[in-house]
């Protein structure tokens, strides 16, 4: 992430009331980056298979999970879960013999099939690791056993689970731990057929010491008591990334009558007061796209070493507790994790190439969500950042990785795709489709699409015919089928692509113009009712790098050093260490050692590691935080640091960097 440079002239030109007397309703130029990139390849039907994943050992064309069920063991001490995995199968295949099973980095001790009522032992082979896709289990069954059953344990390693000491928890008494599956790390807590391609109903029996409470992605009772021994079912199909398990000193706190929130004694309340409009985000969810079809929702508040914001296991949200800010200005978590019960878990990609439709369905839904609450404006302004995050990112990324539908080759390790493509110009391409057929229109296709394709896995050249059959078609002249092809299968976001305009976004640039050019802050009484997305948008604008007087004064006024807004922290820090301003840097070691959120905590490593002192800092304070990461966060933290280029740190600037003339203001309004 890095700070937009501006031109100077514009700076010393502009001021806040001359910005205010013209009116401010400027429409954002559409992000300069957001032209095609060059080089586009000529537009040709799709290579997308709609059958394959790369990234799983598994052969569903021939077997297929219909049911798993759990018996597990958690053991604290030894940081391993312990137990049986028991697969009931369909054999689609007549003449197969073999069950392939993807897993990583855990101990098989035995598999048995099942054939009447005896249970027999199978020969199996577990083949070398690859280093991202694990170890492929190749299990012999000659007889197509109906049942199958491996008793294994993981490995303290896991990559999929995180064990937390008490001193990583809010009651710093009791041990925690927790499971992140997607994207293929649920082979590494339980040998399954990790592919979004395969969906099974599950059941669990799940040991653990008497003082932890143990949750699953199923149906957890609020009631249930707290012995040790608890039993769950998840009755409708889902794909293995949405397994999840957690255990730990949880409570539980009511929302509404079907909603709720789980988390450590301490958080629990204050999560409840932050999310109290989640049974809201449900009916107006329900009033778009029809009935929430899970039961329950429930959202558990996981420890700040969480690696991501949030993750949409059915039934349990696991968040991050950075969104508790005590404003609810982050809720669009919420309504993100919330949203994905309908587009990813009913309506699933069928592997991780198609992650749009999952991720960027889910960040049109969300932005419905926050307008249908929060208004138009709210929603807006969350878009004009969406946006102008894509525009950076667009400057250096790979057009092979701006496609929405993603070759097989762009792809090795199922993380890699660009966040900018899956979620915003995701989103973007359905904000397109909704302006030229019209929300009614489009609102009615949605739903439609929801419940035609609910519990199924699909990949985005089904999405293409069912949109074209239904939506260009239906609806004649609107839509062309080049358009949507370009937005699909091209790099860059087509011309065609609706631009936001957002007036507060646009005073908020008002206010930045001003100030750089007269060192005069906006007037309190105009900040003073400003959310985060707008004090985001302020230090975002901000040139790369500021002169230490400026960012003082800055840090004066609006105390950003030390703010417990991890949103606000995430623009902030990084732009402090490319401007060498040291008076930030114990906050700096605090923040990085006190989150595990990747997205917060990468922008300010990243900035760290490009001067050799600040590489050295960041290496000191990995060395601490490290043991507090998951292991998702140490990796991605390790890579910057092996890849660093630093260059000798440079003096504090006295004067303001040299701007170059391709330097364009952010998109704002
Ligand atoms: N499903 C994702 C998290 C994810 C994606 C985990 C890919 C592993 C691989 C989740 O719904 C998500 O998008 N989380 C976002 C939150 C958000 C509001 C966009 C995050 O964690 O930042
Ligand atoms: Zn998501």
């Amino acid at each position: 992430m890095h700070g937009f440079p501006m031109r100077q002239s514009n700076l010393l030109a502009l001021s806040l009331a001359a910005l205010l007397a013209a009116g401010c309703t400027r429409e954002s130029a559409t992000p300069e980056t957001a032209a095609p990139a060059a080089n586009p390849e000529p537009a040709a039907m799709p290579a997308v298979a709609a059958e394959t994943d790369e990234h799983s050992y598994a052969q569903p064309d021939k077997v297929k999970t219909t049911d798993l069920a759990l018996d597990l063991r958690i053991d604290f001490a030894s940081k391993q879960i312990a137990g049986t995995a028991t697969y009931t199968l369909d054999w689609l295949d007549k003449a197969a013999t073999q069950l392939v099973l993807d897993t990583r980095d855990l101990t098989i001790d035995k598999i048995e099939g099942q054939t009447g009522a005896e249970w027999t032992p199978l020969q199996f082979a577990l083949a070398p690791a690859d280093n991202t896709l694990g170890s492929k289990l190749t299990i012999e069954t000659p007889a197509r056993h109906a049942k199958v059953r491996v008793t294994y344990k993981t490995s303290p390693q896991a990559s999929g689970l995180q064990w937390l000491e008490p001193s990583m928890t809010a009651g710093k008494k009791t041990p925690f731990m927790f499971s992140q599956s997607q994207q293929i790390h649920a082979r590494s807590w339980v040998p399954l057929q990790d592919t979004p391609r395969v969906r099974f109903t599950y059941t669990a029996h799940v040991t653990a010491p008497e003082n932890a409470m143990v949750l699953m992605s199923a149906d957890n009772d609020p009631n249930a008591a707290r012995d040790g021994d608890y039993t769950f079912t998840m009755p409708q199909k889902i794909p293995s990334y949405l397994l999840a398990i957690a255990a730990g000193d949880m409570v539980f706190e009511p929302i509404s009558a079907r909603a709720g929130v789980w988390a450590e004694p301490s958080m629990a309340k204050p999560a409840a007061a932050e999310f109290a409009d989640t049974e809201k985000m449900m009916t107006t969810t329900e009033t778009l796209y029809g009935p929430y079809r899970w039961g329950r929702y429930d959202i558990l508040v996981l420890p700040p070493s969480f690696p991501y914001g949030g993750m949409e296991n059915p039934r349990l949200t696991f968040a991050t507790p950075t969104v508790i800010v005590g404003d609810q200005s982050l809720v669009s978590l919420i309504a993100h994790e919330l949203a994905h019960s309908w587009s990813g878990n009913l309506v699933t990609f069928s592997s991780a190439k198609d992650a749009w439709l999952n991720e960027g369905f889910t960040s049109y839904v969300e932005n419905r969500i926050i307008e249908s609450l929060y208004g138009k404006e709210r929603a807006d302004m969350e878009n004009v950042i969406e946006r102008n995050e894509l525009a950076v990112e667009y400057k250096e990324l790979d057009p092979k990785l701006q496609a929405l539908a993603l070759k097989p080759d762009a792809l090795p390790d199922p993380d890699g795709s660009s966040s900018a493509t899956v979620y915003t110009k995701g989103a973007w391409f359905l904000q397109f489709l909704e302006e030229r057929f019209g929300r009614d229109n489009f609102d009615a296709f949605l739903r439609g699409y929801f419940d035609h394709y609910a519990f199924q896995s699909i990949a985005t050249a089904t999405f293409v015919d069912y949109a074209k059959a239904n939506l260009l078609a239906k609806y004649p002249g609107k839509v062309t089928e080049a358009e949507l092809e370009e937005w699909i299968y091209q790099p860059g976001v087509p011309a065609s692509a609706p631009k936001v305009q957002s007036q507060r976004m646009g005073l908020v640039d008002a206010a930045r113009l001003a100030w750089l050019g007269s060192h005069k802050l906006p007037l309190p009484a105009f900040t003073s009712k400003w959310t985060t997305q707008e004090w985001v948008h302020f230090v975002e604008g901000m040139p790369e790098t500021l002169k230490l007087e400026q960012l003082k004064q800055l840090d004066d006024a609006y105390k950003f050093t030390g703010t417990a807004n991890g949103e606000i922290a995430q623009r902030w820090y990084p732009l402090t260490v490319r401007s060498g301003y040291a008076d930030a840097r114990p906050a700096i070691g605090e923040f990085l050692q006190g989150i595990g959120r990747r997205k917060l905590i990468m922008p300010t490593y990243e900035a760290l590691a490009a001067t050799t002192d600040g590489l050295a800092f960041s290496k000191e304070i990995y060395a601490k935080a490290k043991p507090g990461y998951h292991p998702i966060t140490s990796g991605s933290v390790e890579k910057v640091i092996a890849e660093a280029k630093p260059k000798p740190s440079p003096a504090p600037a006295a004067t303001p960097a040299p701007v170059t003339d391709d330097a364009a203001p952010p998109a704002s309004g």
